[in-house]
């Protein structure tokens, strides 16, 4: 029976472009179900857009001396575009600075000051008197009350997730100015979440405790049981939706008290497009609402916006939050600001092609239950091994196979041998064990299964080798293509929520014409004796080992660039004159002889011949070189630096050394630029 479903998936903030931890936690697994609902023929709007207000956008326009509004317009471009050209399926991208966001936000807020669902309170916030500005949210850093993270936001820390009032925040400093804030008072309107914790206990805590995630539900246990307080959904700013109601002038909504409420308005926005009704889709209780969004919504989708939609009165609840945990890269966490990431724009010119890899790769290995590592030697080897080697060598075998035997029309089977029913039996129930999976939010177990019907496929040619039978028996040759012929339009069909660019290429190579879901299933035949298909082509193309080793790079270069702008650079020392500086006597030396000084893990017993002599000289770089590292190495010499002992050796002079980038000591080598001869004197 044919249901309506309002998919939501998590706005993005628009101060940078999408990277893989996004598509991986929401917009991926997202588009699979939203894809999978639409060919089960559900009635389905799949809804997203740009979240476009909030301080970080703000803060960003300030750094670049450009407006918000420049930013905003920047990427909101840049990510719809880089949905687009990935195939995410949305039935509409909406933005929230759009007319009609700001209004249905306004009146959402209206409504519920009309109802008497707020608290107005006079309370004192943090003000940077400097900047003139009250500090809200990420203007505001200083230390978690929770963990003790010295960096948290006023809104929320990222090291264990709290989310906090910038007042809870011990020794916070401004994030503009960097100095330490006063308190001011200021009113603003506040959601007493207190008044909703009856309804929030039984609808989460009894009503889905078995059916959503345990990240999910633990998370909101986690809030529900620390005790639940009023919540400001009003800030001191000027970018943002005005408060539209008295003594709302200079402020602000809170960017997450508008933020999913542009689910709504960008539902509205479709349905006007397409000439339908939008309320169905939020306020008809047989319409099932379930939002896609990262671990560090929960809260916001779980509690607070359901708690808003219920003192509203008129809208449906989410069925399901099915939050991802987070994307690691490389074995580190993903960071825009260390440029520590795989960027969509970035990978769509490095791979044109390959949209579907990189689906692949993230669902199979999507952080559904636990942070999860994305590796470019895993990208690699899961399109090598899994795609290119099972998947499209199925495909590949039977259509070149058809060709060749029938020139592509498909053959008429004769009598089933029991391999080939049980091969038909088993690809029938495929789409119920994608369905179970994909319909319990397990997106990569589906794509584990999907990847079994392939090896189903393979495994059946193999074991009836075509090739060989057709010079004995080519009647029984007919009937094994027949069947593996069902198994490649079954597989252009149920793959195409995981793969659609792959799909569609499929179904136009078999000449299929598009299948609901539940033509699998129901084991009528999906391409007909005498059907003709096109040339075979191949479905996914080897990576080599060059073009991983180009993104590698990449990162290597991030990671370097990180190294040194954060490198601590010792300020300058004080100044010298020429006579200072002339009276260095710096000479070439090669080091003969080396042993570690006993019981000091810094030193090493150096002898060094100097062209003058041959001394010793006492050097703290045991922690860097061993003594074997550096016989025979030329080095810069200090050598009329006063005697000194140390650990009652003698050391008479100093061996020169600098740090690279990344803080390695090396020598300051003088073989770098030309030739030299020990006792050359630098000048
Ligand atoms: O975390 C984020 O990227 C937010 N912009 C998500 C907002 S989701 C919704 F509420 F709009
Ligand atoms: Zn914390």
């Amino acid at each position: 029976m044919s249901k309506r479903f309002t998919i939501t998936a998590a706005l993005p903030y628009t101060n940078g472009p999408i990277h893989i931890g996004h598509l991986a936690g929401v917009y991926v697994p997202a588009d699979i179900y939203a894809r999978y609902l639409r060919l089960q023929g559900h009635d389905v709007a799949f809804i997203c857009g740009s979240d476009e207000h909030g301080v970080p956008i703000t803060i960003k326009a300030k750094k670049e001396g450009v407006t918000p509004q420049d930013i905003v317009d920047h990427f909101h471009a840049n990510i719809k575009m880089s949905f687009e050209e990935f195939g995410i399926s949305f039935d509409n991208y909406s933005r929230t600075s759009a007319k009609i966001h700001h209004e249905t936000a306004s009146e959402f807020f209206e409504t519920l000051h009309k109802k008497g669902d707020f608290i107005e309170e006079i309370t004192a916030q943090l003000y940077d008197a400097e900047a003139g500005q009250f500090l809200a949210d990420r203007f505001v850093v200083g230390t978690c009350p929770k963990c003790g993270n010295e960096e948290s936001y006023g809104d929320q820390c990222e090291a264990c997730g709290t989310s906090h009032n910038a007042t809870d925040l011990i020794n916070p400093k401004s994030a503009i100015t960097g100095a330490t804030p006063s308190l001011k008072e200021t009113k603003h309107w506040f959601l007493p979440l207190d008044q909703h914790e009856a309804f929030l206990k039984q609808w989460i805590l009894e009503g889905h405790k078995a059916d959503w995630k345990p990240n999910v539900y633990g998370q909101c246990k986690s809030w529900i049981d620390d005790g639940l307080r009023p919540r400001a959904v009003t800030r001191d700013l000027d970018w943002g939706i005005p408060v539209p109601v008295e003594g709302g002038d200079g402020k602000v909504l809170y960017v997450w008290f508008d933020a999913p409420i542009g689910y709504i308005s960008s539902t509205k926005e479709w349905a006007q497009s397409q000439g339908k009704d939008w309320e169905p889709y939020w306020k008809d209780e047989e319409t099932t609402l379930v939002h896609f969004i990262g671990k560090d919504n929960i809260v916001f989708h779980c509690i607070i916006f359901p708690a808003m939609l219920k003192a509203e009165g008129s809208y449906i609840l989410p069925e399901n939050v099915p939050a991802n945990e987070f994307l690691n890269l490389e074995g580190q966490k993903l960071s825009t600001s260390k440029n520590w990431a795989v960027w969509l724009p970035e990978y769509l010119k490095d791979f044109p092609d390959k949209q579907d890899v990189l689906r692949y790769v993230l669902t199979a290995t999507a952080p559904e239950t636990k942070d999860n590592d994305f590796t470019w030697k895993d990208f690699q080897a899961r399109n090598n091994n899994e795609l290119v080697a099972i998947f499209g060598n199925f495909i590949n075998r039977v259509l070149v196979l058809t060709n060749k035997y029938y020139e592509g029309s498909v053959p008429h089977p004769h009598e089933l041998s029991a391999i080939d029913t049980e091969t038909l039996n088993k690809l029938k129930a495929y789409p119920g064990i994608l369905s179970k999976s994909i319909e319990r939010y397990r997106f990569r177990e589906a794509s584990q299964e999907l990847m079994n019907l392939a090896r189903l496929g393979n495994k059946y040619l193999a074991d009836e080798e075509p090739w060989k039978v057709v010079k004995t028996d080519p009647e029984r040759v007919q009937t094994i293509m027949y069947v593996a012929l069902q198994i490649s339009a079954a597989l252009a069909v149920v793959s195409e929520p995981f793969l659609p660019w792959s799909s569609q290429k499929l179904k136009a190579m078999l000449q299929l014409q598009p299948q609901p879901w539940a033509a699998v299933a129901s084991g009528k035949s999906l391409l007909e004796p005498g059907h003709q298909i096109g040339k075979a082509e191949l479905l996914f193309a080897k990576i080599e080992d060059s073009e991983i080793e180009n993104q590698l790079e990449k990162l290597a270069q991030s990671k370097l660039a990180n190294t040194i702008e954060n490198a601590v650079v010792e300020p300058q020392k004080e100044t010298i004159s020429f006579d200072d500086f002339s009276k260095l006597d710096i000479r070439v030396g090669t080091i003969i002889a080396a042993e570690k000084m006993p019981k000091a893990k810094k030193l090493l017993v150096l002898q060094v011949d100097t062209g003058i002599d041959v001394r010793t000289i006492v050097s703290g770089i045991a922690e860097s070189f061993t003594a074997e590292d550096v016989i025979g190495k030329r080095v810069t010499v200090l050598v009329n630096l006063a005697p000194r002992a140390l650990r009652g050796v003698e050391s008479q002079g100093m061996i020169l050394m600098t740090e690279t980038p990344d803080g390695k000591l090396v020598f300051v080598n003088p073989d770098a630029a030309h030739e030299t001869t020990n006792g050359l004197k630098i000048s």
